[in-house]
């Protein structure tokens, strides 16, 4: 039984951007995981634990089997899905992954001892905004899939770890359309969110030494290209 995540978390989630039936053929007709993989999918769905859906699933295989990243990180471990997938398919990358919860600590550990066969990953534990500025790799990929009103305050740091040509990814950035409607017709509960959402959208989508791409798969991707040695966000 898992505590962190009640049968009400993730709401938005559960609002798709796109299509309902296209949503469900990405899911259905896209490679399915397997083994450990498969395993670690079941239990996240039936605890309700938020890892990506397939589509990204699919995305990420690809990314990772094209790029072929040498030196990958992620903010947001919870049970080690994201982590174990992208290890699968980039078997030259070190992964460092960052995770603020004891309980998913407790599983991705466990996770990472069963299924870390070529042991690329190393598991960061504490809130990101204290641990993001201990690192002291350079990474080519990273995979931000935490507290969403934070990206924009991870940014800053993320981007002095970010070689030049590196790409960033953000996920559920859309979410689930409250984005793109003004914030009087956002729940009162979500609107931290969507004011850090704004302000990362205006940091980094017009950035002359960014490129930008947002991808509607699940509840959204922000896919950023680092153009730039020194990037300057404005305030
Ligand atoms: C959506 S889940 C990550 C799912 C995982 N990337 C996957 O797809 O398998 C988000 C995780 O981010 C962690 N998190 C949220 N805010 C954080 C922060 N400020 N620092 C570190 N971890 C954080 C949560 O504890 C949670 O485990």
């Amino acid at each position: 039984m898992v505590e962190s995540y009640s049968k009400n978390a993730n709401h938005n989630m559960r609002r798709p951007v796109v299509k309902e039936e296209v949503v469900a053929f990405m899911r259905r007709e896209q490679k399915q995981v397997s083994g450990g993989l498969k395993e670690l999918e079941d239990f996240a769905r039936q605890e309700n634990i938020p890892i990506i859906p397939h589509e990204t699933v699919a995305y990420f295989r690809l990314l990772m089997e094209t790029m072929q990243p040498k030196s990958i990180l992620e903010i947001g471990t919870a049970i080690g899905f994201s982590a174990l997938l992208m290890a699968e398919h980039a078997p030259d990358a070190k992964i460092v992954t960052l995770d603020r919860n004891p309980e998913m600590i407790g599983f991705a550990k466990e996770n990472f001892a069963k299924y870390d066969t070529r042991q690329q990953i190393t598991l960061v534990e504490g809130d990101a905004i204290d641990t993001l500025s201990t690192l002291e790799e350079i990474f080519d990929f990273v995979f931000m899939d935490s507290a969403k009103s934070k990206y924009i305050v991870f940014l800053p740091e993320v981007l002095k770890r970010v070689s030049v040509g590196g790409v960033i990814i953000m996920d559920d950035i859309f979410q689930g359309g409250d984005i793109a409607v003004p914030i009087t017709e956002v729940r009162r509960s979500n609107r931290t969110i969507y004011r850090g959402l704004q302000r990362l959208f205006n940091a980094v989508l017009n950035h002359p030494d960014l490129t930008a791409s947002l991808v509607p798969l699940g509840d959204g991707l922000l896919m950023i290209h680092k153009n730039a040695e020194n990037i300057v966000l404005p305030d």
